[in-house]
């Protein structure tokens, strides 16, 4: 087994850790963005495939990995998991489906309320009490599911007709546009120093430093992994400022004893 994921800001890569880690403890987790992640794969049976919601939809760099990599599907055994601000109707279902087009068979899914990722923009913003909340909550959530498919139960967040209809109609259906392709409307002010830390992050390649200033292409996956990491808060995309950058780094020191699961290790490999 293996885990594939993408993660901007870190939540995603913190679930698939926990959860790959109290399903199978011989398994590794894979960044996308990894030269090796399609061939690793493809000598596994069980594929876990994780990502952020955008929009109710997938971010496209996930779907181009699927649609690239079309001969690694067949026969695979997929669980699909996604994580969330607050809401994405059938997030783990635009991948099944797709998917199951490239002949995978979907275990199940599982969808994981986190904190919110989008720095520049005010909507899903909690405290800080708030969010370590909801990261103990999707802690407990993760290992009960693991749990539960030890016992040959897997969880089907996300698949059925009614999610598809909650995502579509909810929201993926107004915002298709943004999940259509890769995206051009990164925003890089004048406070950039030419630090290079987003160039060398982006799972994308989509930044580089020009005559000492980072210049963006049109090759963005909206991970928000530059934006959350910027020691001057020069990018922005969706919005016009930074509210709060977000890193699940933060909360790494003080959530694991509360829940005493201290000793899950990093199991990902890059
Ligand atoms: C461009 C973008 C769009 C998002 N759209 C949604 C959404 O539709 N619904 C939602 O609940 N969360 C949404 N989020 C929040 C993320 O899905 C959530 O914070 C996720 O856990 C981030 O994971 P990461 O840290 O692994 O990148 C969005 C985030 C981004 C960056
Ligand atoms: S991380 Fe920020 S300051 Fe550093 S190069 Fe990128 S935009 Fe400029
Ligand atoms: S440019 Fe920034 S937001 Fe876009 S894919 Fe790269 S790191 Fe993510």
């Amino acid at each position: 087994m293996i885990g594939l994921f993408l993660s901007g800001t870190g939540n995603t890569k913190h679930c698939t850790e926990l959860f790959l880690h109290a399903w199978d403890e011989r398994a590794c987790a894979v960044p996308i963005e990894s030269p090796d992640a399609a061939k690793l794969a493809a000598a596994q049976d069980v594929i876990l495939l994780a990502y952020p919601t955008q929009f109710s939809n997938i971010p496209y760099m996930i779907r181009d990995f699927i649609h690239k990599n079309a001969a690694l599907w067949p026969g695979k055994h997929v669980f699909c998991l996604n994580t969330m601000g607050l809401f994405s109707g059938d997030g783990t279902g635009c991948a099944a489906r797709l998917l199951k087009k490239y002949g995978a068979h979907i275990l199940g899914g599982l969808q994981i309320p986190m904190p919110d990722s989008v720095c520049d923009s005010k909507l899903l913003k909690k405290s800080e009490d708030k969010n370590l909340e909801l990261i103990q909550m999707a802690n407990q959530k993760l290992l009960a599911a693991a749990a539960q498919i030890k016992r040959g139960a897997f969880p089907q967040e996300g698949l059925g007709l009614l999610d598809h209809m909650a995502g579509l109609f909810g929201q993926r259906l107004w915002f298709y546009s943004k999940t259509r392709g890769y995206c051009n409307r990164l925003k890089i002010s004048d406070a950039c120093i030419g630090c290079g830390l987003c160039a060398n992050r982006c799972p994308m390649h989509n930044l580089i430093l020009e005559q000492g200033k980072a210049k963006a292409g049109d090759r963005c996956t909206m991970c928000y992994r530059c934006i959350s990491s910027c020691p001057r808060q020069a990018i922005t995309l969706l919005g016009k400022e930074i509210v709060e950058q977000y890193r699940f780094e933060r909360f790494e020191q003080f959530e694991r004893p509360h829940l005493s699961i201290d000793k899950h290790p990093k199991n990902t490999i890059h």
